[in-house]
């Protein structure tokens, strides 16, 4: 078992979901947990969560899209936290429609979120993290930001985006001894997955070779290993976590 006592380790769009799962399992590795999301109360149950099942976490609100905003947050975590180990950008948003009828909004405001959301944090905690002259950054990209999906041009631009945006800033950081890899989720069951009809699930599941939809502690799992010394000589790397229905 992982253990992360003295670490801290700050998730964005943490409140539920993925992000909240991979707080729960820093959390039993003894981590320091910042969960980090849009709304109060959705934070406030998270850390609550998290704390009755024995972890220790601390809920702060923002939106990853507003600059300012998270600089402000970031600096008020470090100052009540010390430092940043680890930053895990998963806040993210599908507004699928066919590239016909996408409307510009939709493309933007995956863009903003995905993408330039995981720049904005990134660049907050690195400025922390190269004076520490340690961290690990990992991005939840998505498989589709490998393949491509029929109806989600933005959302698979924005997650393709996140993998190169990953190998460059792993190629800047090195040297700061940071590294930065991307996780990228397959089918994994969701409140963002949760609308998929029977026939769409049957469907995946047939070309998913392990021949099931994914856990968010699957995801979580892999997190655990890319923050901890453990992978300490990987970096600039994309890992899917998709029961084999990508294989390069
Ligand atoms: P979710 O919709 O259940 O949770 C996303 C969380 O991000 C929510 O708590 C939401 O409030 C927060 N969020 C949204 N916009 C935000 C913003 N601007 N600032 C701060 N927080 C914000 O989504 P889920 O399924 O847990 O996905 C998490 C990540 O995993 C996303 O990046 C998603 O693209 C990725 N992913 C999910 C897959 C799936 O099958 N569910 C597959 C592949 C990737």
């Amino acid at each position: 078992m992982y253990d992360f006592t003295d670490s801290i380790i700050l998730i964005t769009g943490s409140a539920r979901g993925i992000g909240f799962a991979i707080a729960k399992a820093f959390a039993t590795a003894r981590a320091t947990v910042i969960v980090l999301d849009l709304n109060e109360d959705a934070v406030d149950q998270a850390v609550k969560l998290l704390i009755d099942t024995g972890g220790k976490a601390y809920g702060y609100v923002g939106n990853v899209t507003d600059a300012a905003g998270i600089e402000k947050v970031f600096g008020q975590i470090v100052k009540d936290h010390n430092k940043i180990d680890t930053l895990i950008n998963n806040a993210g948003i599908t507004r699928d429609n066919l590239m016909i009828r996408m409307k510009e909004e939709d493309w933007q405001m995956v863009m903003d979120i995905n993408l330039k959301g995981s720049f904005i944090c990134t660049q907050k905690a690195f400025k922390h993290m190269m004076r520490a002259r340690q961290g690990s950054i990992i991005n939840i990209s998505s498989v589709i930001g490998l393949m491509g999906n029929a109806g989600q041009a933005n959302y698979a631009a924005s997650k393709g985006g996140l993998i190169a945006f990953t190998k460059s800033c792993a190629k800047e950081f090195a040297s700061r001894n940071v590294r930065v890899n991307a996780v990228a989720p397959g089918f994994i069951e969701t409140e963002m997955t949760a609308s998929l009809s029977d026939e769409v699930r049957a469907e995946y599941g047939k070309a998913i070779p392990l021949g099931k939809m994914g856990s968010p502690d699957d995801v979580a799992r892999l997190c655990l290993f890319l923050a901890s010394e453990d992978s300490a000589y990987i970096t600039g790397q994309t890992i899917a976590v998709d029961g084999g229905l990508t294989m390069h």
